[in-house]
């Protein structure tokens, strides 16, 4: 099978990071929400993130046009996704917003079409479940920020076709990522780490081992990472991360996952990351 358009539904930081991708490797992109003001603020993402590349000479204007020209917008999926070969599903990190859209999509697509979740940490059977084409349901774990990270999860559940497993392959190596393929476990590989060292980070806080600053470039300089684990949760997002540790507890009960208490009180007062203006630290 060719593909040669993909649809993107979700136009938040990882729907735009990957239509993004997706544009820059050549396909047609339809990026899908529910209203213009989300995807108007993704294509904002997606010109910055191209204004970025061109700053640094890695691509031209005309390449950054030509990118934004293949990314076509909807707000209304049913009709959007008639012609697509590929779906990409990257909506809020909830089963109960993500079922409803695979239920529609399996009313609205052709049969041949895959659909590939962005998920976190949702069993991807349990999306598949949605459908009535569970072989054609794959994971396709994109990584924050997409345009610039190396890495895609790829998720076979126990029934994902080898056909639908090659396609993606594909499909992904054609975006310039290196796919790993994993089970379709609570938390994947990539989250099942990343949950544990915010949680872990957010509970030397409570206990008071040393600053958020302190621990950040202490494991900066110590192990070599890029971001510590506090401007990680706020790149992730703290929703997002306590989402993730509910889910991985809630499906194994190990109680490494169960979120702290104070990324718990952050969530609730909206303190949730670079995205809000505040998280850990304050972003302008
Ligand atoms: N688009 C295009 N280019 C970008 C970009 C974007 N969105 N963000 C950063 N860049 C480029 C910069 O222009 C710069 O380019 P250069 O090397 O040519 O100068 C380069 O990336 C480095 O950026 P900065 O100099 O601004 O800052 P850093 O050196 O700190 O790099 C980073 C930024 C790439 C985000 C780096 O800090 C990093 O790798 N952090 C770790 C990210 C991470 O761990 N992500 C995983 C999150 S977990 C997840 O996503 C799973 C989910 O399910 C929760």
């Amino acid at each position: 099978m060719t593909i040669k358009k993909v649809a993107v539904i979700g136009s938040g930081i990882m729907g735009s990071g990957i239509a993004q991708v997706a544009a820059q490797a050549g396909y047609d992109v339809v990026m899908i929400d529910l209203k213009q003001e989300f995807i108007d603020r993704g294509i904002n993402i997606i010109k910055e993130s191209l204004g970025k590349f061109t700053k640094k000479k890695k691509i031209t204007q005309d390449d950054a046009d030509e990118i934004v020209a293949r990314i076509h917008t909807s707000t209304n999926m049913k009709d959007a996704v008639g012609d697509v070969d590929y779906v990409i599903e990257a909506v809020f990190e909830r089963a109960n917003v993500k079922l409803p859209i695979f239920e529609q999509l399996e009313e609205a697509c052709p049969e041949r079409v895959i659909f590939a979740s962005n998920t976190s940490g949702i069993p991807v059977s349990l999306l598949s479940s949605a459908t009535k084409r569970p072989d054609k349901v794959i994971g396709l774990h994109f990584i924050n920020p997409v345009p610039v990270m190396r890495s895609i999860e790829t998720i076979k559940t126990l029934v994902t076709s080898e056909e639908t497993l090659k396609i993606t392959l594909d499909f992904a190596a054609s975006l310039g990522k290196k796919t790993v393929v994993v089970k379709d476990s609570p938390g994947f590989v990539v989250n099942r780490i990343s949950a544990i060292v915010i949680n872990e980070g957010a509970k030397l806080l409570e206990e008071g081992l040393a600053t958020l600053e302190d621990i950040d470039e202490l494991m900066r300089l110590s192990l070599n990472w890029p971001m510590g684990p506090f401007q990680l949760a706020d790149l992730v997002g703290i929703d997002v991360s306590v989402d993730l540790l509910e889910q991985i507890y809630q499906q194994t009960g190990w109680e490494r996952y169960k979120p702290t208490p104070l990324l718990k009180r952050m969530r609730e007062v909206g303190h949730i990351g670079r995205k809000s203006g505040k998280g850990f630290y304050e972003w302008a």
